[in-house]
């Protein structure tokens, strides 16, 4: 198979993390027979700085011409002054909706050889394996906004289509699961959620064979804490799903294993770790690229279809932490931490010990 990605580094531990997917998905590449062209191209403050913009054109153009997006992160406190048009952020904001990805899906697995990172208690997340789509088109990121000296608005708008299209994906998913969905709002105060809600009641008649809950994001946050393993699929508005998944990290131990991917409905998809560009650890080459790698894996699952070897990255990534090898993130108190690249060199031995970079 022959396929173009574009890789966007980004800022802060994305150039790190990028380079460890990369070459993870250039050892496979040889090993399986296939060719992947990547190509860079300049996205968040790296661009600003470039640029003086953080989506320009030439990048737009080179991910028009892939086949799919593989993202680092973006943002850092360098540019946290800036207005907003010219912050890191907002390239990634204007990406997801210039490509309309609307559907991000944010798996989380616990791996037993990790759980001793997590402050949660084993017996609680050892059978966690529930999937999280956040509606990412949409909601209070996207609304009107304003703000001057005295006031400042940010406004929650959806449109039934655009709820339609994200609880239908979610139905859809429970169903190659198992066929449990958790809808999650705040439709004892919200107008917003109560259409929600309303969208998810109609829906339910399309997908009898699937068990619909609704929950309201407060409790919930408590209930993915105390009781993760009740979970199959949470689908939610833009903002709740931002956060709902960053504390879903708490689960496994570290962010820095969180992989997502971001759809719109074909083929096509942007993939990219659910953390950030973690400036208080950049250049130092010590960032977990298990959340990247594995963003990589769901790009060659959802994208091109190679399911053989994504497993392949994820058994390998598995097999790593099972050997008791972790980053900084992971690794018990008094035991020795591997940095970036030796992390990164220990997957691509389980994939490919041959593996000689070209
Ligand atoms: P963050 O996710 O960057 O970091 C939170 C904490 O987790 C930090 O202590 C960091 O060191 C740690 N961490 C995150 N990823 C890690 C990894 N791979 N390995 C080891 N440790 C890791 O969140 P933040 O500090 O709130 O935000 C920093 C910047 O990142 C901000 O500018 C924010 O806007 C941006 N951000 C970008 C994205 C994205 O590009 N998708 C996502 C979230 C935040
Ligand atoms: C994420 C990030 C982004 C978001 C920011 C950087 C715009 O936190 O991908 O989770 O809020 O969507
Ligand atoms: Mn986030």
């Amino acid at each position: 198979m022959e396929k173009k990605i574009t890789a966007l580094p980004g800022d802060g531990i994305g150039p790190e993390i990028v380079s460890s997917a990369v070459q993870v998905l250039q050892a496979i590449a040889q090993k399986y027979n296939h060719t992947f062209h990547i190509a860079v191209g300049a996205i968040g403050g790296a661009a600003i700085d470039q640029f003086n913009d953080p989506l320009p054109q030439e990048t737009i153009d080179l991910c028009e011409a892939s086949d799919a997006i593989l993202l680092g992160a973006v943002g850092g406190p360098k540019w946290d002054n800036n207005p907003s048009d010219l912050r890191p952020e907002k390239g990634l904001l204007r990406i997801r909706k210039h490509f309309d990805l609307f559907s991000n899906l944010r798996p989380v697995q616990a791996i037993p050889s990790m759980l001793h990172s997590s402050p949660l208690k084993e017996e609680n997340v050892k059978d966690v394996d529930l999937l999280i789509v956040r509606e990412l088109t949409g909601g209070l990121y996207f609304g009107e906004r304003n703000r001057d000296e005295e006031n400042a608005y940010d406004t929650l708008t959806y449109s039934r289509k655009e709820i339609e299209r994200i609880v239908d994906n979610a139905f859809q998913l429970a169903r190659l699961r198992n066929k449990r969905l958790t809808s999650v709002d705040k439709a004892n105060v919200l107008d917003t959620s109560r259409l929600w809600r309303q969208i998810v009641e109609e829906k339910k008649a399309d997908y009898p064979d699937v068990e619909v809950e609704h929950s309201l994001v407060d409790s919930t946050a408590m209930k993915l804490i105390t009781n993760p393993a009740s979970y199959d699929v949470i689908v939610t508005e833009n903002m709740f799903g931002d956060i709902l998944s960053d504390e879903a990290s708490v689960i496994t131990g570290s962010l820095g294993v969180l992989p997502s991917a971001s759809m719109r409905g074909d083929n096509f998809g942007l993939y990219e770790p659910v953390h950030g560009s973690a400036p208080d650890i950049a250049g130092q080459g010590i960032a977990n690229p298990a959340a990247t790698i594995l963003s990589a894996a769901m790009l060659l699952q959802y994208t091109f279809e190679l399911s053989d070897e994504a497993k392949e990255i994820e058994q390998a990534v598995a097999r790593v932490f099972e050997q008791g090898f972790f980053t900084g993130d992971m690794a018990a108190k008094g035991t020795a931490a591997l940095s970036t690249d030796e992390w990164t060199e220990k997957v691509i031995a389980e994939i490919n010990p041959s593996y000689v970079p070209d």
